[in-house]
């Protein structure tokens, strides 16, 4: 039966994304979504939007959506696209920037999704091993014709300096996608370079920041031509009519979203003090989650006791992760509970 299927397609493993637990006892701390609601406007549209008007597709190109986003970035509705989360948005650069024998590349560690797109394209994948610190330096005599950079970096949560990501984006020559997830909770952000250079795209998504995980909706901003090549390429309506309205809502009410982060900001802080008083090694976070290396025994044995006590963190087993966790910062009360319980288990031993 397999001779059925693609033999690059059979050969692969598939992404494996966190895991989402049906035990409402579960601190979930593994997937790195929101621990608060999205914005009151958000249900407000929801509840507006008739059922009826469900017959009709959506606008396929997403345009009052599109104009939200180019206003907030100072852009125009041609330099934005918008996806199905921001994973669409990932898939659909592989396909549109990458010849079919050619390369992509991206750091390692970094978002475990990018290695699966290149196997997915059926091209090579050109990681570029981060150092000790997780840190890194322009790479001399490198060639993909695709980069996906994630700043702040995932699972690490390390920002990388502005000059440095800038540097690398004038020297590549192919497009670098700006992978900024997680930006909103950082210092600085690069938004600015897709559109100063026309070889970058800045890629961002509602699941953090904006607490809308569960809604599947993420965007790109870029030069014109590379923005119109996704849109040749993409599903007629990729967005549906329910994404469109709850995004737009969501995106209307900043100062909400610019509340919620500060509060995981705070969240975070205290975090780091009570892991870093406790011996554990924590990396400098400009993300929602924290990256950290417990202080005796393995941080398998860490995830697997912690997950005992129903406390759900994620575990990047094989290589240089194995002896890290990466824990999403919760509210303050699940923050402490997981403080608590690593504490009782250092006491037991
Ligand atoms: C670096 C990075 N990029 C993209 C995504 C996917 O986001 P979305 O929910 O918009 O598909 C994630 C999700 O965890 C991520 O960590």
């Amino acid at each position: 039966m397999s001779s059925y299927i693609k033999k690059s397609v059979a050969a692969m493993q598939g992404y494996t994304p966190g895991e989402q637990p049906t035990d409402p006892r579960v601190i979930k701390l593994n997937t790195n979504e929101s621990p608060y609601p999205p914005s009151p406007a958000v249900g407000k549209a929801l509840q507006s939007l008739k059922a009826e008007t469900l017959r009709l597709y959506p606008d396929p190109v997403s345009l009052a959506l599109r104009r939200k986003i180019a206003a907030l970035h100072g852009a125009t509705p041609d330099n934005v696209f918008v996806g199905n989360g921001s994973d669409e948005t990932l898939a659909l650069c592989s396909r549109a920037f990458v010849e079919d024998n050619g390369a992509i590349g991206y750091f390692e560690p970094s978002y475990s999704l990018y290695p699966v797109l290149a196997q997915i394209r059926a091209v090579t994948a050109r990681p570029l091993e981060l150092g000790s610190e997780f840190e890194w330096a322009m790479p001399a005599d490198y060639q993909a014709n695709l980069f996906f950079m994630t700043t702040p970096n995932a699972p690490t949560g390390i920002q990388y300096h502005k000059a440095l990501v800038c540097a690398f984006c004038a020297r590549f020559k192919g497009v670098v996608v700006l992978d900024e997830a997680y930006v909103d909770f950082a210092r600085e952000n690069c938004m600015d370079l897709a559109l100063e250079y026309n070889n970058v795209l800045v890629l961002r998504t509602l699941s953090k920041s904006y607490a809308l995980a569960g809604l599947r909706l993420g965007y790109v901003v870029g030069s014109v031509p590379l923005i119109a090549a996704l849109f040749k390429i993409k599903d007629s309506y990729n967005v549906d009519r329910i994404t469109q309205a709850a995004a737009l809502a969501a995106l209307s009410d900043q100062a909400y979203m610019r509340n919620l982060v500060e509060r995981i900001k705070t969240t975070r802080r205290q975090t780091i003090a009570d892991l870093e008083r406790m011996g554990f090694c924590v990396f400098p976070s400009e993300s929602n989650f924290l990256w950290v290396k417990p202080p005796r025994g393995s941080a398998a044995d860490l995830y697997r006791r912690l997950r005992e006590r129903n406390i759900l963190v994620r575990y990047f087993p094989g290589g240089r992760t194995q002896d890290y966790l990466r824990i999403t910062i919760g509210t303050d009360e699940q923050m402490r509970a997981l403080t608590d319980a690593i504490r009782t288990l250092a006491e037991a031993g």
